[in-house]
């Protein structure tokens, strides 16, 4: 009787992994559904969590991860991405994490910056440990995007032995993908460097995008800020490579765009898009934000990203 009962708990607990239950499945959250609340993790890191008008606590959620660029604060992130406007997203959890200011004050960056010692991997798993205990997080359906720095950083996480496993899918845009280990120009081949990666799976969805006119963080690579910045194809086809896909990417033009052309490894489960000749380094939008100052995309990031993100789960 008594293992009989112990073999079925197991089986029961088996059964709730298997679906990817979070703990907080069944619990009443400390806030509205529809509304952001700021929290605070260990080491008094800054979170702000947003729940979809239509969060069912019985009812695993997916949830994005949301990391703003250099210099920038969470409500910066909230304003580009506008992962919290219906338009977008109804339907998925998004939580905005705040970078640290450590080299210098008002300097927000991320971990792999070239002089940032800040811990954003640990910031990153214990925020996913606390907001699954409160809600009802699909743990097979988390998905990680950022601007800059933070889409350099959505990179690292897409490298990390761990978070690699617990997030789904990967969404840079301008992403700074610093190579701190190479920190000295001569050194720095933007076309043929190596970027370092402990990637945990051969499966590994990526969706980045970068524009032509990108001056601050350039699609041909660079040597910044003491570090090398690899050219953004080689960035992607390195992750085409990883994933064990066909080097050669299928094109597609995006109409209406200055020469923009989406690349697409393995039937889309790498893809880089080039924005257009004329695109900085923005959020696309076909609406002015606070990147493009009027100089429009012709279409929106967010809604290529909710739907890459919607066609990738842990499996
Ligand atoms: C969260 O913090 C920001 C400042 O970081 C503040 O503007 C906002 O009002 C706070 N939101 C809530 C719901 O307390
Ligand atoms: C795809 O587009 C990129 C960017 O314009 C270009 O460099 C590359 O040659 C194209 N590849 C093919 C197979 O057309
Ligand atoms: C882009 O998003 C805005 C909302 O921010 C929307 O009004 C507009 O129609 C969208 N454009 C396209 C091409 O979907």
């Amino acid at each position: 009787m008594f293992s009989l009962s112990l073999a079925s708990l197991a089986l029961i607990s088996l059964a709730s992994t298997a679906r990817g239950q979070a703990a907080g499945c069944g619990q009443t959250p400390s806030f509205t559904p529809g509304d952001f609340k700021n929290f605070t993790a260990p080491g008094d890191r800054e979170y702000r969590v947003w729940l979809p008008a239509n969060y069912d606590s019985s009812k695993a959620t997916p949830l994005i991860l949301s990391y703003h660029g250099a210099n920038r604060v969470i409500s910066r992130q909230v304003e580009l991405d506008k992962l919290t406007d219906p338009f977008f997203n109804k339907d998925h959890i998004v939580v905005y994490l705040q970078g640290l200011e450590v080299s210098r004050p008002g300097h927000t960056e991320w971990e792999g910056a070239p002089d940032c010692k800040s811990d954003d991997i640990g910031f990153t798993n214990n925020v996913l440990d606390a907001v699954s205990k409160e809600l009802c997080v699909d743990e097979k359906r988390i998905y990680a995007t950022g601007k800059s720095q933070g889409g350099g950083f959505v990179g690292r996480l897409a490298c990390d032995s761990g978070l690699s496993k617990r997030i789904a899918a990967f969404a840079p845009v301008s992403g700074a993908y610093y190579i701190k280990e190479i920190d000295n120009e001569a050194d720095c081949h933007p076309e043929t460097v190596k970027v370092p990666c402990n990637a945990a799976r051969s499966n590994i969805p990526i969706l980045a995008f970068h524009g032509g006119a990108d001056t601050t963080i350039r699609y041909n690579g660079d040597f910044r800020s003491g570090a090398c910045l690899p050219a953004v194809s080689s960035w992607a086809k390195q992750w085409a490579a990883r994933d064990n896909l066909d080097q050669t990417p299928v094109n597609t033009t995006i109409a209406q765009s200055d020469n923009g052309v989406k690349m697409s490894y393995g039937g889309g489960l790498v893809s880089l898009v080039y924005d257009g000749d004329n695109i900085g380094h923005d959020w696309p939008s076909t609406q002015t934000n606070a990147d493009n100052e009027g100089n429009v995309a012709a279409f929106n990031a967010s809604t290529a990203i909710m739907e890459f993100f919607r066609s990738h789960k842990l499996s």
